[in-house]
């Protein structure tokens, strides 16, 4: 081996290391982090998709933020779809030709059909036989937000429930609900460690 071959796999050999200690790295998170970041993160993959049909914004979005179709897995659209007179106590029944075009929206842009990272932990964390009607009850959702206060959430008077993620995610209507985007209102950002 001459000393050019020798510098080549020394290097080489380093990189390699590196990169399995951090393959291995315990945080699930991060686990693949530096191969996003060698070959470059595909920023539409980040959260969930963004919702781009007018006819979901308009129907779905008019009492509440129009929650993405990537939060909830295909099963609990449909269910959800199925009982819309009493929607949470509310009626929230669509002409059955809405409702058809809506649920195949959903259906199709589900949680167990999408590739964004957020549906694929949200998908991650839920039993198979489970079916929520809740983005807010998935026990994803309830271990990404076990930290907060009621004082920050239902006693908060600009928040009032972990139903309203926009007010929180100030990104959230983009589909992207990264931490440094988090502004709780009356108590600021959010850093975790
Ligand atoms: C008439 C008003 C109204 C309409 C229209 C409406 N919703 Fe809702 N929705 C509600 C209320 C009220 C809640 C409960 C919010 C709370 O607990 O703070 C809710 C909750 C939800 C939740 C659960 C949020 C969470 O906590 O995770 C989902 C998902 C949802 N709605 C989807 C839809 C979809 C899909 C449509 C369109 C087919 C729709 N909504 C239309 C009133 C409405
Ligand atoms: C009261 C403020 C608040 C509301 C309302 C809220 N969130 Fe959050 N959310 C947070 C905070 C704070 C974190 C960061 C928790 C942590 O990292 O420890 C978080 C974390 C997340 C994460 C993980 C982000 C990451 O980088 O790991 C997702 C996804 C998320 N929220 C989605 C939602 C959705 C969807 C809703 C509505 C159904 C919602 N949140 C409502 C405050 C809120």
């Amino acid at each position: 081996m001459n000393r050019k071959t020798l510098v080549v796999s020394m290097l080489l050999s380093t990189a390699m290391l590196t990169a399995s200690t951090l393959a291995f790295s315990s945080d699930d998170d991060e686990k693949w982090g530096f191969l996003n970041r060698w070959f470059g993160e595909r920023k539409h993959e980040v959260g969930v998709a963004p919702v781009e049909n007018p006819q979901y914004l308009e129907e779905c979005g008019g009492c509440h933020f129009p929650y993405q179709p990537g939060l909830l897995p295909a099963r609990s659209w449909t269910k959800m779809m199925a009982g819309l007179e009493d929607h949470f106590g509310e009626n929230a029944e669509l002409p059955m030709e809405d409702a058809n075009a809506i649920e195949a929206y959903l259906v199709k842009n589900a949680a167990d059909h999408s590739d964004y990272k957020r549906s694929r932990k949200i998908m991650k964390y839920m039993q198979p036989g489970e079916t929520p009607l809740r983005i807010s009850k998935t026990a994803y959702f309830i271990k990404e937000h076990n930290e907060l206060t009621r004082r920050m959430v239902e006693d908060n008077p600009e928040v009032g429930s972990f139903s309203r993620c926009e007010s929180c995610h100030t990104q959230a209507a983009t589909g992207s609900f990264e931490e440094h985007e988090i502004n709780i209102p009356g108590f600021g950002g959010w850093e975790d460690d």
